[in-house]
């Protein structure tokens, strides 16, 4: 106790002001108040600023929670309540004012409703699917036709990469195409004038790797249309009935569209011609090519949509198909001639690292009676071939031994003969 040091002090003397204002600037920094009266000020500035240009609380989030309603929040959320899809199958007195309409909720009932207060009655079809609310099943809404997920999942988002550019020859298959799919499209009047149909569809035919998925691909990238790509194969399905209805949904989407291009791609999956042997599962895919020559005769009117077809065995399809008025032109991808295959050379050495003055004329004239997809080949070989070297450059004798290997090695493989006879 004795040495306790407030006792050594005498009685405790109370701060004066001049402490406390000394205590007060303890563990602040030389500016610090300075920095707080700035700051007060910018916030003032932002307020007025804010008040001047007109900003809601509602814009900047939430209102304080004395201003919350949570009484009218609950109603409108009430009233929302969700809606249930109903068929509408019936128009009662249509374009008149005591309009009625049947509509079918599945499973439950049929009922005789009237429109909702947001629904305009231009916006409601006969056989149109609506959505109708759970107490007076008043339609609500119009709803897009259903169309199956995997359908929806075909059309070509992205534009690939492909133009016309980036194939070699063709020009005259790239012209008869153009004419076909963007003629109609940007000059319709040329056809009103001379009363003629456009023509529906193009079927492509000719060896394998001549470039006709190709050519779809820089069509899709060339048109502002969708694209809707199919391959033959999908449209193969397990249960009967599914091909068929999957083909239905397929023209159905195209045609909500402004403008479409449809590509069938290895269409003699599907299109194989009919025949008597009553082979099973044969059947189904025989109904499916059957609805496609049901769309493509266009009992429902087809709008602006195109139907491109690719196949390497165009003797295998049926005829009914290909016949005039379904698919009117029918262009043939042959071999490419030298010249093209010197085209063919030159576009895909493109992009390479390759010697200067490379005499793609005469690699042309080496690789007799090959395809685009030989020769690409015949490039990536000779990259290979300067790999192995440990050379950061493609030489002319690389193409030479690459043309060697491919051509004349891989000659057991080339499905062009084959062609040739089926054909
Ligand atoms: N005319 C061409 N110009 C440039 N490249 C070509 C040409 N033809 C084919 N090719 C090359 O060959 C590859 C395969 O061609 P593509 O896929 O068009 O063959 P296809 O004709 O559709 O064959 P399939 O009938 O087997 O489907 C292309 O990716 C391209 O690199
Ligand atoms: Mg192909």
């Amino acid at each position: 106790m004795a040495d306790d040091p407030e006792e050594k002090e005498g009685p405790v003397r109370a701060l004066d002001e001049d402490d406390i204002a000394l205590l007060k600037t303890y563990g602040l920094g030389p500016y610090a108040t300075r920095i707080k009266a700035r700051e007060k000020d910018l916030q003032d500035v932002a307020k007025r600023v804010n008040e001047i240009s007109g900003l809601k609380e509602s814009d900047t989030g939430l209102a304080p929670p004395s201003r919350w309603d949570l009484v009218s929040d609950k109603q409108a959320m009430q009233e929302e309540q969700p809606l249930q899809v109903a068929r509408c199958t019936k128009i009662i007195n249509p374009g008149t004012d005591e309009a009625k309409y049947v509509i079918n909720v599945k499973q439950i009932a049929k009922f005789v409703v009237a429109l909702g207060d947001k629904v305009a009655p231009t916006d409601i079809e006969e056989g149109m699917r609506v959505g109708v609310d759970r107490n007076k099943y008043q339609i609500q809404i119009p709803l897009p036709p259903k169309i199956d997920a995997s359908v929806t999942m075909m059309t070509v988002e992205e534009k690939p990469d492909v133009t016309y550019s980036d194939i070699g020859g063709c020009k005259e298959q790239i012209e008869r195409m153009r004419e076909v799919v963007e003629l109609p499209m940007l000059h319709p009047e040329k056809f009103v004038a001379l009363g003629i149909d456009p023509p529906k569809g193009v079927l492509c035919y000719g060896p394998p790797g001549t470039g006709k998925t190709l050519l779809a691909r820089a069509v899709a990238n060339r048109t502002d249309a969708c694209f809707i790509r199919v391959i033959g194969s999908e449209l193969v399905q397990k249960y009967v009935g599914e091909g068929a209805r999957m083909v239905r949904e397929l023209f159905q989407m195209a045609r909500s569209k402004r403008a479409c291009v449809v590509f069938f791609d290895e269409v003699d999956a599907i299109g194989g011609a009919r025949s008597d042997d009553s082979g099973g599962g044969d059947n189904e895919v025989q109904r499916t090519m059957l609805e496609i020559v049901n769309q493509l005769d266009g009992f429902d009117s087809r709008g602006n949509i195109k139907v491109l077809m690719a196949t390497n065995r165009p003797d295998t399809l049926d005829p009914a198909l290909m016949r005039p008025g379904r698919l009117d032109r029918k262009v043939e991808f042959g071999l490419p001639d030298l010249e093209s295959r010197a085209q063919i050379f030159s576009i895909h050495t493109r992009t390479m690292n390759c010697e200067r003055e490379i005499r793609f004329e005469l690699l042309a004239r080496l690789c007799p009676n090959s395809t685009g997809a030989d020769i690409r080949s015949v490039c990536t070989e000779a990259g290979m071939f300067a790999i192995r070297a440990r050379r950061k450059t493609v030489t002319e004798k690389d193409f030479l031994d690459a043309v060697n290997k491919v051509i004349k090695g891989y000659q057991k493989f080339s499905a062009t003969p084959k062609y040739m006879v089926y054909n």
